[in-house]
């Protein structure tokens, strides 16, 4: 899994017998400064077909090296049954547009699952979002699924809440509540605040380490409550964002008010936790439990801040149930592959918008 962080590839070696999920191994492999940059690049619509196609290439490449890398003294490589390859997203627009008299929605991952699969000697499912946008679905979240698998509680109401780049929850009523399950996005996570903590320590630092510069610095509450009215927030769910919407044009739009770069870490991290409160608010039981994981968790203020704007709730991390946060997306999409091969259908309707639930994904044999 890489997700819109563009922080590295998660790799995570899953133990799945009948419903028992057991992560064997769990890691990061940061990608290299030229890699994410030219992902970026291509990212941004700014780009070459050629850089496409040898991103795309390359990225099997990086992706079979995490692998392999990930096993070593860990498990053998032979022993692998299946492999769950997300891939990068470099688009994703999951609501049709008007394009040359069609409407069309579409989304692209790259990294090349024959390579994976030839490097590797692995069978590789891969493209796991297509088959939902052509039964009528954004495409995202696919996560979801595999939270009602791991989290669903038979009494208590739960939110499984991930904060990547983007951050989403999902709605988890108690199972005999007869209430169905459903996610989306809620707005950014960390992408706002990791472009502006890029521009502010000069490219040294990719993140606010703890939240450290944002807890010392200054609210601005005009300027939060602005971002706040965008529309994004009170639309209906389902619903997803991107790097399109809450990315480096809008930490762009924050720089140019002129207003100190540390007080933008401080406005955006609030802005981050407050959307997601609010979504959790109006979406959610208030005594929810909420199940955290994604990079955001190890920022301590922005968890603060999400106790401090939810007071009914208790918030945990996936940790509790034996899950690093760190994996969590990369776990679930083992399991999207491991359901794929036993042939169940793993969209959710409810988080996707999709008509019907569909078989997810693409074998590229060993
Ligand atoms: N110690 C930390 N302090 C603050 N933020 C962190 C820390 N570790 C990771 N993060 C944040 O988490 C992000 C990566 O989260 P991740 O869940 O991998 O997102 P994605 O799925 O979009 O790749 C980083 O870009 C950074 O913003
Ligand atoms: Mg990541």
């Amino acid at each position: 899994m890489s997700g819109t962080s563009l922080d590295g590839i998660d790799v995570a070696i899953v133990d799945i017998t009948g419903k028992r999920v057991k992560p064997i191994i769990t890691r990061t492999f940061p990608y290299a400064k030229a890699a994410r940059e030219a992902i970026l690049s291509v990212s941004n619509c700014m780009t070459h077909t050629a850089t496409i196609a040898r991103l795309h290439f390359l990225l099997g490449e990086l992706y079979a090296e995490a692998i392999r890398e990930a096993c070593k003294r860990v498990i053998k490589l032979e022993s692998i049954g299946l492999i769950g390859m997300h891939g990068q997203t470099i688009f994703h627009e999951g609501t049709p547009i008007e394009y040359l008299g069609h409407k069309v929605a579409s989304t692209l991952q790259i990294g090349d699952p024959a390579i994976v699969a030839e490097r590797t000697g692995i069978r590789t499912i891969s493209n796991f979002r297509e088959r939902d946008i052509a039964a009528g679905g954004k495409g995202a979240p696919l996560v979801p699924y595999v939270d009602c698998l791991l989290f669903q509680h038979a009494r208590k109401p739960r939110v499984s809440l991930n904060i990547g780049g983007i951050a989403n929850i999902t709605v988890l009523p108690p199972k005999n509540s007869r209430k169905n399950a459903f996610a989306f996005d809620t707005g950014p996570g960390n992408m706002i605040v990791d472009a502006l903590v890029r521009k502010f320590t000069d490219g040294k630092q990719t993140c606010d380490l703890n939240g450290d510069i944002a807890r010392r610095a200054k609210l601005h509450n005009q300027l939060l409550e602005g971002m706040l009215s965008d529309p994004y927030f009170d639309l209906a769910p389902p619903k997803t964002t991107g790097r399109e919407q809450f990315g480096q044009d809008f930490a762009n739009g924050l720089v140019a008010t002129g207003l100190p770069l540390e007080d933008l870490i401080a406005t955006a991290t609030e802005l981050t936790a407050r959307s997601i409160a609010l979504a959790i608010t109006k979406h959610a039981s208030p005594d929810s439990e909420v199940i955290a994981a994604g990079g955001g968790v190890h920022n301590s203020h922005l968890m603060a801040r999400l106790s401090s704007l939810l007071p009914a709730a208790r918030i945990t991390a996936t940790t509790e149930f034996g899950i690093d946060p760190d994996a969590k997306e990369a776990i679930a999409f083992a399991v999207l592959a491991h359901e794929f091969i036993r042939r169940r259908p793993a969209n959710l309707p409810a988080a996707t918008g999709a008509r019907r639930s569909v078989l997810l994904g693409r074998e590229t044999p060993r």
